[in-house]
């Protein structure tokens, strides 16, 4: 690493992990799972009231067409990955890409509860030869998300007699695939998941409800210290961690004592509560990024009006970097952007979001925070949980109605010179 004209280190560390993120559901296809049992379930309802979500949104008239068709809403094929993975390995090496955050699928490893599916269990195995054949570093992400349905069925997070069921799972991929690992992330987003499908009640089981919401919160801390420990008994050398959503969260008004608060709240429940509980059960700090989050009053989000992504979501790429600074204040524990991205179908700003986070990177790291890598959200264009198909993450467009053909994107191959020239 080099250092600046005042000592500083510039730079990425050698071994940095230059990589691209992907969920086994947004991409798989031909899953069952809760998901597509409530996305089958929804599908016509979703599209029917499609105007009242997107009608604000600048390209409404241009999207308009797919998102009030139910099919949208259904994952389906998803983009073929479960069948194509080795041809999608080959784009990452052709993006100069050295490592790879995936998920495994927990209903296909055990569609009946504790009944496990060898052909499932070979397939992941295969999965991550190929990676580490190919020289790309696996990054395992046991959940981010969905369940087998027998467990849904059986209250799933919200009930504390259920982790045993997640231990088990836990101990399976252990057994299985550990010792060819370096990095496992347990959860993605516990924060994301459990308002939106308890809070808010937007995603399945739909409810709105804060007992029960604490109780998956607190459920979650509970299975990831009880992964944390399953996993490193089996394997000593692996690095573990969780995917957390972490906002860059400012005060809309500055000074405004109610603003101020809303922020301090907002940042300590969203950010750290759930960070806090694990400290001492996590290697390194996984941070997915892609809010700067204004509030105001009692806790209301009112973010600037431009610029906007295609999902009307404010973009400040920027806000990596007092993210990562904070967070590393925190924990003083390796960080590392485990997803990081940007809906933008026509690619008119992807570009400058990859390079604005890429700066913010470096900003952090030359002020002495251990940054291990970055995973750029998404490898390919996937199913946007109850958003659907429409909103496009991949630095790989996806083509489905065309044998899903696969096309780099001009942003990425920008992204992989760029790569080259840091490396
Ligand atoms: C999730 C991804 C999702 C992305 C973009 C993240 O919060 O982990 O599954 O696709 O955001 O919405």
């Amino acid at each position: 690493m080099q250092e600046d004209a005042i000592g500083a280190k510039v730079g990425f560390p050698k071994g940095f992990m230059w990589g691209a993120s992907t969920s086994a559901h947004q991409v798989e296809g031909g899953n069952h799972n809760h998901w597509t049992v409530w996305e089958l379930a929804h599908a016509a309802e979703l599209a029917k009231t499609a105007q009242k979500r997107y009608g604000h949104l600048i390209d409404w008239e241009e999207i308009k067409t797919k998102v009030t068709n139910p099919s949208n809403y259904i994952s389906g094929r998803g983009v073929d990955h479960y069948k194509r993975y080795e041809d999608d390995f080959k784009v990452l090496k052709q993006l100069n890409l050295n490592s790879y955050r995936f998920c495994i699928e927990w209903s296909r490893l055990e569609p009946e509860e504790g009944k496990w599916n060898q052909s499932a269990i070979d397939h992941y195995r295969e999965y991550i030869e190929k990676l580490i054949e190919m020289d790309i570093e696996p990054v395992l992400n046991i959940w981010h998300w969905t369940m087998p349905v027998w467990f849904t069925n059986k209250g799933a997070f919200a009930k504390y007699s259920n982790i045993k069921y997640f231990d088990r799972l836990v101990q399976k991929i252990a057994d299985e695939y550990g010792h060819q690992l370096k990095y496992v992330i347990t959860l993605n987003e516990p924060n994301v998941y459990t308002s939106f499908s308890y809070l808010i009640g937007l995603w399945p089981p739909q409810e709105k409800s804060w007992f029960n919401g604490l109780q998956v919160y607190w459920n979650l801390v509970q299975a990831h210290r009880r992964a944390y420990k399953i996993l490193k008994k089996a394997h000593p050398h692996l690095q573990i961690g969780i995917a957390t959503q972490l906002a860059n969260i400012q005060a809309k008004r500055p000074h405004n004592l109610f603003d101020e608060l809303s922020t301090k709240i907002m940042r300590y429940g969203w950010n750290w509560w759930f960070l806090t509980r694990i400290r001492r059960y996590q290697d390194f700090v996984g941070c997915n990024y892609y809010f700067t989050d204004h509030y105001t009053g009692l806790m209301k989000r009112i973010n600037p009006k431009t610029p906007l992504s295609d999902l009307g979501w404010y973009m400040e790429p920027e806000g990596l970097y007092p993210i990562l600074l904070r967070a590393w204040a925190h924990y003083k524990k390796p960080i590392i952007v485990t997803e990081n991205g940007v809906a933008d179908a026509k690619d008119e700003h992807r570009r400058w979001w990859l390079e604005e986070s890429i700066i913010a990177m470096e900003r952090t790291i030359s002020e002495g925070v251990e940054i291990k890598g970055y995973f750029h959200w998404s490898l390919l264009d996937n199913f946007e949980w109850a958003d659907g198909w429409w909103p496009k993450f991949g630095l790989v467009a996806v083509d489905r109605e065309h044998g899903m053909r696969r096309t780099v994107r001009p942003s990425a191959k920008w992204f992989a010179a760029k790569i080259k020239s840091l490396s």
